[in-house]
């Protein structure tokens, strides 16, 4: 196969990308875009800000113009993400308790059944983990509602769209660690009690290695029973290539991999300001990092 997409679906799986609505409108961008990606994640659109900025009151119009592109393509939609400590709207920042939490229900169920039969899996929680030895959650408003918010919140996407993929995606949880092993815990803890749970997301922002135990990490969270999904690739440094075919071997190696994401297309679209992570260059010419995935796949 000659594209990432068509590579990654000689094996059952697919190549995606985080793509921004505004630059849909950009030739090379949106060149790129259908030719070699089969699976698209809105880079902002779908975020509670976004989708909800006043309480109880949607606007989808970006969401759904990535979700148009996505159909339209023929690419596979990932939504991110229902829930996140971040880039909440300032009404939700400003609440607390019972309140935030019907909020933060409704706020699930409203999106999830807007986008019901159009997602192929959603991160229905973002980064709920702390960083570092404790193993514990991070202190959030919505950690404040209940311990059981997490579980609470798939519930309720399941409820909205039974037939999407409910995903936990995180960071540094690329290896075996006290973060990786709490979420871990928490995945076996709602297998064992029937609580809804259908992947784990790796995001997978890397510079310049990958730990040795990646894949082997990938795979104990597998043997739970969920699908595990590379979900927000980019990786700085000079061994890039190598470690971008490292990462890909990686998935290919584990029978429930079923795709990996990269967060952006040229280096100029990606988050990492000035990092060049990503697979094609400024002005859309494919790097050695490209070459390494493709011969991966
Ligand atoms: C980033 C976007 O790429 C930026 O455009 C935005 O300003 C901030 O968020 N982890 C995630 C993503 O789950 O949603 C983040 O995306 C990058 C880190």
């Amino acid at each position: 196969a000659t594209t990432l997409g068509a590579a990654a679906a000689q094996s059952g799986r697919y190549f995606g990308a985080a793509v921004a609505a505004g630059k849909l409108g950009d030739s090379t961008y949106s060149t790129i875009l259908r030719r070699e990606f089969n699976s698209i994640t809105p880079e902002n659109e779908m975020k509670w800000d976004a989708t909800e900025p006043n309480r109880n009151s949607f606007n989808y119009t970006n969401g759904d113009r990535i979700a148009g592109q996505a159909s339209s393509q023929g690419a596979r939609l990932r939504g991110h993400a229902l829930l996140w400590h971040q880039q909440q709207p300032g009404w939700a920042q400003s609440l607390s308790g019972s309140t935030l939490r019907s909020a933060m229900i409704n706020h699930v169920t409203q999106v999830a059944t807007h986008y019901r039969g159009q997602v192929y899996a959603w991160d229905v929680v973002n980064e709920a983990f702390a960083d570092g030895s404790g193993g514990g959650r991070r202190d959030s408003n919505l950690q404040r509602t209940g311990n059981d918010w997490i579980e609470a919140a798939f519930r309720a996407a399941r409820s909205a769209d039974p037939n999407a993929k409910l995903c936990y995606n995180d960071y540094n949880t690329d290896g075996v660690n006290a973060k990786s092993t709490g979420i871990y815990n928490m995945v076996a803890d709602f297998k064992n009690r029937g609580v809804p749970i259908d992947c784990v997301g790796f995001q997978s922002h890397l510079s310049n290695s990958v730990p040795g135990d990646y894949q082997a990490n990938l795979a104990r969270f597998a043997n739970l029973g969920v699908d595990v999904q590379i979900t927000e690739l980019d990786i700085s440094g000079s061994n890039q290539a190598a470690v971008y075919g490292n990462v890909t071997r990686a998935c290919l190696a584990v029978s429930r991999c079923t795709g990996i994401t990269v967060w952006g297309i040229r280096d100029s679209d990606s988050w990492r300001t000035g990092e060049n992570p990503l697979l094609f260059d400024n002005s859309g010419n494919k790097k050695a990092a490209y070459t390494a995935v493709l011969d991966a796949l």
